[in-house]
């Protein structure tokens, strides 16, 4: 029996200790809270549940270190904090993959562009990146404008009423303007729409529950809990969703291969958006095939109207409690459409450059993903001097970076001539990450500028909004996309 055991520790030793021996030593390097035997960080999230990220942060800041680690069950994770050392790791092709963080968003979006990596990645980038081209983007701006409109009507009864919990129905349009354009599809009452809405929002709760115990991440274990079987139930929902959709499209696509002949004959019946381009090229080189297919839609979906929908209830917050900014936005306004109550074109917002500011600002103070992560694939040097070895997971706290008063003086103040050309032009550009950077940022950054300025200038030309509560009572939650604790609420009042 000793035997066995001497030997155990033995085979320990030189398969696992040994060999990572160079690794565990860089790994010391890295400052970090105190590190428990065995579980590492583990305890800081059984003790203080919900308060362990923070506790780590306020490690990092009181000490002005450039990085930090949380080692969990022996897998460091490093958490980057300083622009350079942010930028050797976003701008590079190698440093692409994610890391086992994203595992459970795929039982959504499967090997889509958001969770695959290397040549496939490539590959369905490339393919999906004409769906966002400014010619498409343009064409969707009139989608953007109806259903901003439903929603202004939708807000005339909210006046009647003292508050209004509002990102519900800032979500509900952006998920409209998300699925019609990229999908070309108007959505009618054979749409699960309402179903569709409620079963994201499950998803995303359940995600938020999974990544704050690190204990879940072993998949032996969270495939146990009813959390897991819950979420495997939400996603067969949100595919039927998906495909129901594709179905339809299919039909329309059916006898055509290229883009040219397809347009022509689309006229202006038809709506046209990515899900036609990924049917075209099935079609045409059976490069994608119906699987792969739904997982660009579900990740568009999936990476699309959440954000967006938290960058507008965010804005809005804002605006209602900084009166003086928001009459400078209801000023631009004027100065665009003056009293006439037409939709928007793609060139009127294009003109408003203060709605940018402000909205650019919104995003700085409160990033709808708070972090993103990568698992590097050699070792790097860091600018601030660490040896980060081959395999790591990197984290890149976007919310920290986007609060450091040394790049943002008085960081926690609302100003959007932070993004004036002027007093951007010293700023380092991976100091503003709402869309992250490099080979893998967001595809869809410039269609959620569009439609957010759609749906929100659409939105204060009618009504000014009004805070119930100071800002810094708002308490937020920093999980993969940013929440508040409570539903915010705010009063409309017509103009
Ligand atoms: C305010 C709104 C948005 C924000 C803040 C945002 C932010 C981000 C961020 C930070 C990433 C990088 C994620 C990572 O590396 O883990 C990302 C990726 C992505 N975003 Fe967005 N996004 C927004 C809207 C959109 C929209 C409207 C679309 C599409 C219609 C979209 C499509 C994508 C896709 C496809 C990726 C994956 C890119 C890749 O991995 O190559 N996003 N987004």
């Amino acid at each position: 029996m000793l035997f066995a055991i001497v030997a155990l520790l033995f085979i320990v030793l030189v398969v696992g200790w040994w060999p990572n021996r160079r690794r565990r030593e860089l790994i010391d390097k890295i400052p970090g809270p105190y590190h428990y035997p065995i579980l590492g960080a583990v305890p800081y999230f059984i003790l203080q549940p919900g308060k362990a990220w923070k506790e780590f942060r306020n490690y990092a800041k009181s000490r002005n270190y450039p990085m930090y680690k949380v080692v969990l069950f022996g897998a460091p994770y490093i958490h980057f904090l300083l622009p350079e050392d942010i930028e050797m790791v976003l701008s590079s092709r190698k440093h692409i993959n994610k890391t086992n963080v994203y595992e459970y968003i795929k039982l959504w979006v499967g090997q889509g562009i958001f969770s695959s990596a290397g040549e496939k990645w490539h590959t369905r980038r490339k393919m999906a990146s004409p769906g966002l081209f400014p010619k498409m983007l343009q064409s969707f701006v009139e989608i953007f404008g109806k259903h901003s409109e439903d929603l202004v009507e939708r807000l005339e009864e909210e006046c009647e009423k003292s508050s209004t919990e509002i990102q519900p129905l800032v979500s509900k349009c952006a998920l409209y303007g998300v699925c019609e354009s990229i999908t070309g599809t108007k959505l009618d009452n054979d749409n699960d729409i309402d179903g569709y809405f409620d079963a994201t929002h499950r998803f995303d709760t359940l995600l938020m529950h999974q990544l704050s115990r690190p204990w879940y991440m072993f998949f032996p274990i969270f495939a146990l809990t009813p959390t897991y079987r819950e979420l495997k139930r939400l996603a067969r929902t949100l595919h039927n969703f998906t495909w129901a959709i594709i179905k339809k499209k299919k039909k329309e696509v059916e006898g055509f291969e290229k883009l040219n002949e397809y347009e022509f004959e689309a006229n202006s019946e038809r709506r046209f958006g990515l899900l036609d381009i990924l049917l075209l090229a099935k079609n045409s080189d059976h490069v994608i095939d119906d699987e792969g297919i739904r997982e660009e839609v579900d990740t568009f979906l999936f990476a699309g109207y959440d954000t967006t929908s938290a960058m507008m209830t965010f804005t809005l917050l804002l605006l209602a409690s900084y009166g003086d900014i928001q009459q400078n936005v209801f000023n631009e306004l004027q100065d665009v459409f003056g009293d006439s109550d037409r939709q928007p074109e793609y060139q009127d917002l294009q003109n408003l450059s203060y709605l940018d500011k402000v909205i650019r600002e919104s995003l700085r103070l409160y990033p709808s993903v708070p972090a993103i992560s990568r698992r590097i694939t050699e070792e790097i040097t860091t600018r601030s001097g660490y040896v980060i070895p081959k395999d790591t997971n990197i984290n890149i706290r976007i919310f920290d970076i986007h609060h450091d008063p040394k790049l943002y003086p008085d960081p926690y103040k609302f100003d959007p001539e932070r993004f004036s050309i002027d007093n951007c032009k010293n700023r380092h550009p991976f100091a503003y990450l709402p869309f992250s950077a490099g080979p893998r940022s967001c595809m869809g950054r410039k269609f959620a500028m569009l439609m957010g300025k759609c749906i929100l200038s659409s939105i204060l030309r009618k009504y000014q909004v009004e805070a119930l509560q100071p800002l810094e009572t708002v308490r937020l939650m920093n999980h993969a996309l940013l929440t508040t604790k409570e539903p915010i609420r705010l009063k409309f009042v017509r103009r």
